[in-house]
């Protein structure tokens, strides 16, 4: 079984739910406490044993690139001052180990999957969707590699969500269950209010075998008039093994406004230094 070596962060998305924010700043930039949150998802892929880092980005996501690119003006002037420059270590990459591709049109996440076909090449991948920020020890791409080794194929994260919510999301239609490890039998990409086949739902991981690029080739539009990961990766059902993997650790859609400030407060009172003042703060309101 080949490893996973490889991820895919798609981060061509226009942002239009943090406008005006997002207007000149991408979305993945936007920090929780003090980093950005696709270094969270760059933290959890490394630590998950991900060697190489693809970003497909669309224009104005320039700033994705200087962050994890070298800052000589930076770090010379840090240095000069005797500054701690480990602060910037989980911004650098060793030579090679991160690529860039533009998706050119914002035509769904299965087309900005697609843009990576010739980087990614014939190895399994990892995908993260870096507005969801997961948090856990150890991270839910680490979880998920261990499964892997053990069961090979494909896996998603899986993750219950209200049923009221099903309709926003990639939902899983599950088989038999094995502690975190649920067999998947169908994907229905943003279902109709009333239909979707359960409550459980795709934050955002994956680890897929190449096949689906091939797959993704001549992938209509579905959800949206959208090309759909989610229609892709349901015809690799019953082919290949497919799994959904439920995350022991807890999950922040920061794509949304209220899940972005909720992760900002549970991030800051997770930090030794930033708790006291913020929880004294918080009970003042
Ligand atoms: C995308 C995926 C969906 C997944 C979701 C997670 O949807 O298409 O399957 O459940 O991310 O946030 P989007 O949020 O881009 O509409």
């Amino acid at each position: 079984m080949k490893p996973v070596r490889k991820a895919v962060f798609p981060v061509g998305g226009l942002g239009t739910r943090f406008l005006p924010a997002t207007k000149a700043v991408p979305k993945e930039m936007l920090p929780v406490v003090d980093k950005p949150l696709i270094q969270y998802a760059v933290d959890e892929a490394r630590e998950a044993g991900i060697e190489e880092m693809i970003f497909v980005t669309s224009r104005g996501k320039g700033a994705i690139e200087d962050h994890f690119d070298i800052a000589y003006e930076l770090e010379t002037t840090m240095a000069d001052r005797d500054k701690d420059l480990s602060i910037l270590d989980g911004s650098r990459f060793a030579p090679g180990n991160v690529s860039f591709v533009r998706q050119q049109e914002p035509i769904g996440l299965g087309h900005a999957v697609w843009c990576a076909r010739h980087i990614v090449g014939d190895e399994p991948f990892a995908i993260f969707l870096p507005d969801e920020l997961m948090v856990g020890t150890p991270g839910c791409m680490k979880q998920m590699v261990d499964a892997y080794g053990r069961l090979g194929g494909n896996i998603v994260c899986g993750l219950e969500v209200p049923e009221d919510q099903t309709s926003a999301y990639g939902i899983i239609d599950p088989g038999a269950a094995d502690g975190p490890i649920t067999e998947v039998k169908g994907l229905v990409e943003k279902p109709v209010p009333g239909t979707a086949p359960s409550n459980l739902m795709i934050p955002g991981r994956y680890i897929l075998q190449p096949e689906v690029m091939g797959i993704l080739k001549d992938q209509g539009r579905g959800a949206g008039n959208e090309i759909q990961l989610t229609d892709a990766m349901a015809q690799m059902i019953g082919k290949q093994p497919f799994h959904a993997y439920t995350f022991d650790g807890r999950r922040f859609d920061c794509g949304s406004k209220s899940g972005f400030i909720n992760a900002n407060i549970a991030l800051a009172l997770d930090n030794p230094e930033l708790e006291p003042e913020v929880r004294a703060f918080i009970e003042t309101l």
